[in-house]
């Protein structure tokens, strides 16, 4: 696995200044800086892309499969409602694993259900900017 979309959902532009006490204080850029840093150390390079849209999200997903080895996804809110983003993933061939700051099995009920992750071969949640880490040492070990 040489290369990385990591797709940020709705919100997550905020972070920093949003929530602090659920997302943590570090913010998007910073967060994304992290990421790299781990990427790089994994050999891998990553391409990371937030948007507030619905339809950009999907087709960052399909244009990912011209390029990308690998998708992580924190679709944030569209995690819980978005069968657009999930049938994006569903079709196309590149390996997904889902992210979330917070533990969403741990707060409220709506976010129980996680339409997006059903197309991911797995989910990373609740370890704050970690999980982005997490995830991508999963998704990378899990080409081997
Ligand atoms: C989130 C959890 C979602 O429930 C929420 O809507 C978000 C962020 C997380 O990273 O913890 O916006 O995906």
């Amino acid at each position: 696995m040489e290369k990385v979309l990591v797709l940020h959902g709705p919100n997550l532009n905020l972070l920093g200044e949003r929530e602090p006490e659920i997302y943590g204080a570090l913010t998007l850029e910073e967060i994304d800086r992290r990421i790299a840093e781990h990427a790089g150390r994994l050999g891998v390079t990553t391409r990371s892309v937030q948007s507030n849209v619905e339809g950009e999200l999907v087709r960052e997903i399909q244009d990912a499969r011209t390029w990308a080895d690998g998708i992580l996804i924190n679709a944030a809110g569209y995690s819980h409602t978005s069968v657009a983003v999930r049938d994006a993933l569903a079709a196309v061939p590149v390996p997904a694993v889902a992210v979330h700051l917070s533990n969403p099995a741990a707060r409220e009920h709506f976010r129980h259900v996680d339409v997006v992750a059903g197309a991911c071969r797995g989910v990373v949640a609740g370890f704050g900017w970690r999980s982005y880490v997490l995830a991508l040492e999963a998704l990378t070990d899990a080409d081997q």
